[in-house]
């Protein structure tokens, strides 16, 4: 093993109510590339463990000063606007009118709808069960949106609207946790074969009986980066140049699922232009002026959607999923900080921690942005605005059950990745209505 990539993830004050002592959170992440039998046929998946660590709190100037006051006026205003009391007709379906990204987790007696014995494509990263997790409870919610039902997803009428189609997943290892979310929701109909050319992160697999394709690019940044090393062990991060390790291969897709977000909080310098700006967490810099990650995140993803929309020939649909939550609780990732809630929070329980809302907001402002551009050029752009139900879920992450309990892992308690089967099931019911529509 070897560690390849350094990250952090600040976590300022306690914005989940419900949650005392949600101290500081600093992530620095180490990768470690593990070779892991992603256990059907010869898929095999590249791991990265994380790792974290707490920056010098000096370095924490800009996301400090730029984050409390967004956080403390708008951390209730995640999500979309509300529905306007139209809380009558629960039963119907959802339709375009309803707002699927905005209601509660409600008791789901029938969950979950695979396990790792249906579905042999859940990495040990994320086989909660396997390791020990001694609660179910946290596998019998589904999401119900205000006004109207959310289907269930279902894999023969997801499988037919993809025959002859191809997706891509670009992102971190958050992107790939919803592939594989999605890989075990088809499990009961058809098993991909891998056929992948490569033996890195980047996979493909291959449906035969619907001619359909996934693929996963690793970009955990969508942007250009590389670690350049150094006491901080800082990423340059050139926010004005898309990475091409996907944006030069996608543009047969048919439907592109872009996330990220962790990343950002890793230290790094930025670069216009070729030229250094500006930096983040970055103690031994003295000289570069502290970026908000706000605007770095905004930056990226408005490269990201440019570079998209310059693809030519370019027919798909880009899908847009908004920042993950971690749900780390009395302590850091590094000192104690753990998840081990059993159960869903109410909404009005939960707040957004600052720096993950500032992603939010970057995101969402570039979606915005580029859904008006792309409006008028014919392109489809969607956002599926799941952060507001993942924030409500601090009992579906793995905490220590992805790993032997005696396992060495850099990230012991993982607060970050989600188990499965568990809470993330929901984007691909999220996908799949957003795909119908
Ligand atoms: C930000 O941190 C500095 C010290 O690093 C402190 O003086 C300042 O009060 C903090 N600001 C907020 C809004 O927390
Ligand atoms: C919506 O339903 C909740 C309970 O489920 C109720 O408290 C609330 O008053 C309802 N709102 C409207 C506008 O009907
Ligand atoms: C909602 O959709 C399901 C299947 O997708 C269907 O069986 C059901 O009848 C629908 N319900 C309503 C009220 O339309
Ligand atoms: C699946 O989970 C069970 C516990 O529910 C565990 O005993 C078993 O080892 C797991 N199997 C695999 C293949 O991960
Ligand atoms: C399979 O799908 C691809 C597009 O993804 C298409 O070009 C090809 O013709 C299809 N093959 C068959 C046999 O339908
Ligand atoms: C930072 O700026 C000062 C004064 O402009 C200069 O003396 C110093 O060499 C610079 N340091 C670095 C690391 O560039
Ligand atoms: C959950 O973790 C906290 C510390 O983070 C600990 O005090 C508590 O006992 C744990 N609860 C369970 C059920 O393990």
């Amino acid at each position: 093993m070897k560690p390849h990539a350094m990250s952090c993830l600040c976590h300022r004050q306690n914005h989940l109510k419900t949650i005392p002592n949600l101290l500081s959170l600093c992530v620095i992440i180490l990768s470690f590339l593990a070779l892991l039998h992603f256990s059907y046929r010869h898929v095999l998946f590249q791991l990265s463990f994380y790792a974290c660590s707490n920056p010098s709190s000096s370095s924490l100037a800009s996301a400090n000063s730029s984050s409390s006051a967004i956080a403390t006026a708008a951390a209730t205003a995640i999500g979309p606007p509300g529905v306007g009391g139209a809380n009558s007709t629960s039963g119907a379906n959802a339709t375009a009118e309803c707002d699927i990204f905005r209601g509660e987790w409600v008791p789901d007696p029938e969950g979950p709808y695979y396990t790792n014995v249906t579905c042999t494509m859940i990495q040990d990263h994320q086989n909660c069960m396997r390791f020990g997790r001694p609660d179910r409870e946290f596998l019998q919610w589904r999401w119900k949106p205000e006004g109207c039902e959310l289907p269930r997803f279902d894999p023969h009428r997801f499988l037919e609207l993809a025959r002859g189609k191809s997706m891509a997943f670009v992102g971190d290892s958050l992107a790939r946790n919803h592939m594989q979310s999605l890989l075990c929701l088809l499990s009961g109909v058809a098993y991909p074969d891998d056929i992948s050319n490569t033996r890195d992160e980047n996979r493909r697999l291959f449906y035969s009986d619907y001619n359909f394709t996934v693929s996963i690019f690793w970009s955990p940044f969508l942007i250009k980066g590389g670690a350049a090393g150094g006491v901080d062990n800082l990423w340059n991060l050139y926010l004005d140049e898309v990475d091409d390790n996907w944006a030069a291969r996608v543009q047969a897709v048919d439907i592109l699922i872009i996330s990220s977000g962790t990343w950002f909080t890793r230290p790094s310098i930025y670069f216009k232009k070729r030229q250094p700006f500006g930096c983040n967490y970055c103690a031994q810099s003295p000289n570069l002026t502290r970026v908000s990650v706000y605007s770095v995140n905004r930056a990226a993803f408005r490269s990201a959607f440019k570079a998209i929309g310059k693809l030519r020939g370019f027919r798909g649909v880009t899908v847009l999923r908004t920042v993950s939550p971690s749900h780390f609780e009395n302590g850091k990732w590094d000192q104690g900080g753990s998840c081990n809630r059993t159960r869903p929070a109410r909404r009005e329980e939960t707040r957004l921690e600052a720096v993950e809302l500032e992603m939010y907001r970057a995101q969402v402002k570039e979606f915005e942005r580029a859904r008006r551009e792309w409006e008028r050029r014919g392109l489809q752009l969607k956002m599926m605005d799941a952060t507001a139900a993942m924030l409500m879920r601090p009992d579906g992450h793995p905490d220590v059950y992805g790993h032997r309990p005696e396992q060495r892992v850099q990230l012991h308690n993982d607060c970050v990745h989600w188990c499965l089967p568990g809470p993330i099931d929901l984007w691909n019911d999220l996908l799949l209505q957003m795909l119908s529509n």
